[in-house]
């Protein structure tokens, strides 16, 4: 087990933000957590689990034991009469395995391409794009306690998925690594074409039963119109949740603000679009410091180049003030804020 000292990890978060670990441990099999877990000093001291570092804002130099995510591999696990089940290592990068699925000829992830970070991060906030999120297509995941070392399997209902939210957020939050993820595509593929940039696509192609590559190839084609591309710009996609409010909330917003882009939830609350929220304080292309609102998206906040963690959290305190002062709604961050 090779243990990095004085780790850079600028290269390990996708915003591009500048922090060193103090120790840095590969993890590419279960077998390297419990020898961290057996080792005389990094055994007892605190650990901090690092995937493809796209959910994350680093405003320290990291004290704890950095374990760096790479067990890698993906696989046909089993072909069942209703589903085909794909295993994938924690490691692995996401859109590698969405790409290896459709290559395959396994359909279903299609509309979650080009989300960055890794496997074994997807489930800790239950990613989600173009009417899917990963809870939908979730079979299992194997875990690694990081006090006793011992593997646990999980499954959909004990991961307790949430919108942009699971165990791993709440009582598992520091706790367990993801080692493996198992994804559950059904049989027969049924496309998902409900949401209103696909419906955009279809009306504009004139292709109202597109297959599942051209699915893949329309979320693509989206996501970089209007996302940065974090080799480009460093970000970590949705800065903020989607806020949810009481219908009598949204009544009166929308009293004020006929045009806030609201959607009716099963429960009978409304979420609201945080990016137009953000957007309508006049936000966007707006920066602090080196940390800036991506001027396509004001849901996205971007590096400018050399921004500091503390400037991207000023940065997203000033956003919140703004968005409460108006509308009288507290956005919550969607990445973890070391
Ligand atoms: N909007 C504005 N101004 C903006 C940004 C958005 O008016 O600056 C409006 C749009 O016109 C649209 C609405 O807000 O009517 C929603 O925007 P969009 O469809 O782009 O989706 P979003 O709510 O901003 C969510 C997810 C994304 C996901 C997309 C597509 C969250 C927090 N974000 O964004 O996920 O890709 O839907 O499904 O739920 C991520 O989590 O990192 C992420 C990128």
């Amino acid at each position: 087990m090779a243990v990095e000292l004085d780790a850079p990890l600028r290269q390990h978060n996708t915003f591009g933000l500048p922090a060193t670990a103090r120790q840095l441990v590969r993890i590419t099999h279960e077998a390297d957590v419990r020898r961290v877990l057996a080792h005389p000093r990094l055994g007892r001291a605190p650990k901090f689990v690092l995937g493809g570092g796209s959910n994350v804002i680093l405003t320290r130099d990291m004290p704890e034991v950095v374990l760096k995510v790479e067990v890698g591999g993906v696989r046909l696990l089993a072909e069942r009469d209703d589903a085909f089940i794909i295993e994938a290592g924690g490691g692995e990068r996401w859109h590698d395995v969405v790409a290896w699925t459709l290559a395959h000829g396994f359909h279903g992830l299609e509309n979650m391409a080009l989300i960055p970070g890794t496997v074994g991060a997807a489930p800790v906030q239950n990613i989600g794009a173009y009417g899917l999120e990963l809870a939908d297509r979730f079979e299992s995941l194997d875990t690694v306690d990081l006090v006793t070392g011992r593997t646990v399997t999980l499954n959909k209902a004990q991961c307790k998925f949430g919108y942009r939210d699971s165990l791993f957020k709440t009582a598992l939050a520091g706790k367990s690594l993801i080692t493996r993820v198992r994804l559950r595509l059904p049989r027969p593929w049924i496309p998902v074409l409900g949401y209103l940039d696909l419906e955009r696509k279809m009306a504009d192609t004139g292709n109202t039963h597109p297959d599942a590559r051209t699915i893949f190839d329309w979320v693509c084609a989206i996501r970089r119109a209007k996302l940065p591309d974090p080799a480009e710009i460093g970000n970590v996609g949705s800065f903020f949740k989607n806020p949810m409010v009481s219908a009598e909330q949204c009544r009166d917003i929308i009293t004020r603000d006929p045009h806030v882009v609201h959607y009716p939830m099963a429960d009978g609350q409304f979420k609201l679009a945080a990016g137009w929220l953000i957007d309508a304080c006049g936000w966007k292309g707006k920066a602090i410091g080196h940390a800036g609102v991506y001027e396509k998206q004001a849901l996205v906040l971007v590096n400018k180049g050399g921004a500091i963690g503390s400037e991207v959290v000023t940065l997203a305190r000033a956003i919140q003030e703004s968005v409460y002062g108006r509308f009288g709604i507290r956005l919550e961050p969607e990445p973890v804020i070391v």
